[in-house]
């Protein structure tokens, strides 16, 4: 006798719920390179490390790579395409032009990744598994990331002007920034942790210590000193965003912020008296929360629209499409 078949209509809700399920937490998997590149993240960590060990703010810069390339539709690498005469990438978008760093890191990296096995792994995940031992090599946790990414084959700087929230955002600006992908307020606000490490430029805090009240004197002056009051002399001088411990992760981010030492105006804005103030004492007095919560977020910033499958392509060079 043969196998009864399920009925059509189970079949149909099945096929419904697997897609759903699909969607909701992409087909990135741990183990993706197990076969295709067992060796992959024994190519890529010396080299994370050699480029931390030369400079600690290297490592600061790779992290926010991921970020800035997961925001602006999706983790897809687009953010690593140079601008070229007859195309325009994201490179020189307002959030990232003089900014965003460690290109040449990445380079080092798919290098290594390549000479292991050729043109099996994406930049979009070099980027991804960078981000994570950064974080790891900077005294942070360690977690298993996602993987199976493919590269675009296009790039929007204006989507990066849009989809990357500046230094000058409210709260709610800055909950609606992480919303638009799928983010919530408590991953933004865990995620935001990540200026325990690395550097900004005057420009982006000088309003904040020359004009706001909601600034600790002190910590204020300190930063003037560095920081000149006319617009364009300094601009691009540069204060750790964590006074206390600028190349190690902790939770001192928000310690700073409880004693109104936020250095731009976005961080402080998470301790002003709205709704997340809670949840910023929270990961102050409590390192592992905001470990636990920070990962999770970090993994959910992954999942953000990866091209996948048979879309978009693994790029040779990290720089330009095949
Ligand atoms: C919540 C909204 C956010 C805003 C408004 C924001 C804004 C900024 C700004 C203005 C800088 C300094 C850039 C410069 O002066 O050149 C900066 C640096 C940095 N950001 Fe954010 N950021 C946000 C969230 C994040 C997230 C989610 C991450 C990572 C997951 C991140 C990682 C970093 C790192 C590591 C640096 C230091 C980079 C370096 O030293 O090279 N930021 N951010
Ligand atoms: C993005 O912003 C930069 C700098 O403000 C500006 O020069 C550029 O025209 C903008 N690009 C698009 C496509 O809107
Ligand atoms: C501070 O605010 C005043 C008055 O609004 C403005 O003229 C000045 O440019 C601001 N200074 C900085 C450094 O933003």
């Amino acid at each position: 006798m043969a196998p009864a078949s399920p009925p059509p209509r189970i079949m149909a809700v099945f096929l419904v719920v697997s897609l759903l399920a699909m969607s909701a937490s992409s087909q990135l998997t741990t183990d993706f390179y197990y076969h295709s590149c067992p060796k992959v993240f024994q190519a890529i960590m010396p080299v994370v490390r050699s480029a931390i060990q030369k400079e600690a703010r290297m490592g600061a810069s790779l992290l926010r790579l991921f970020f800035h390339d997961c925001f602006v539709n999706g983790c897809d690498g687009s953010l690593l395409l140079d601008d070229t005469p007859t195309f325009t990438g994201e490179k020189n978008a307002a959030p990232n032009q003089n900014s965003v760093r460690g290109f040449n890191v990445i380079d080092q990296i798919k290098a290594a990744v390549e000479r292991e096995c050729p043109g099996i792994v994406s930049c979009a995940d070099v980027l991804a598994i960078t981000a994570r031992d950064s974080v790891h090599l900077l005294g942070g946790p360690y977690w298993d990331v996602k993987l199976g990414r493919r590269d675009a084959r296009t790039a929007s700087q204006a989507a990066a002007n849009n989809s990357i929230p500046p230094p000058t955002s409210n709260l709610n600006q800055l909950i609606s920034f992480f919303q638009n992908v799928g983010l919530s307020a408590r991953d933004m606000v865990a995620l935001s942790g990540s200026h325990t490490i690395g550097q900004a430029r005057c420009t982006n805090f000088r309003a904040r210590v020359y004009n706001e009240t909601n600034v600790d004197a002190s910590f204020a002056q300190t930063r003037k000193n560095i920081c000149p009051r006319p617009n364009g002399v300094g601009d691009n001088n540069l204060a750790p965003l964590d006074q206390q411990t600028p190349s190690f992760f902790d939770n001192n981010y928000y310690k700073n912020l409880l004693q109104k030492k936020g250095l731009l105006h976005s961080d402080q804005q998470l301790y002003n008296g709205g709704s997340t103030d809670s949840l910023v004492k929270t990961y102050g007095n409590s390192q592992s929360t905001f470990v636990n919560d920070f990962v999770n977020g970090m993994i959910k910033m992954g999942d953000i629209r990866p091209l996948t499958g048979s879309n978009g392509e693994v790029r040779k060079n990290c720089r330009r499409v095949n």
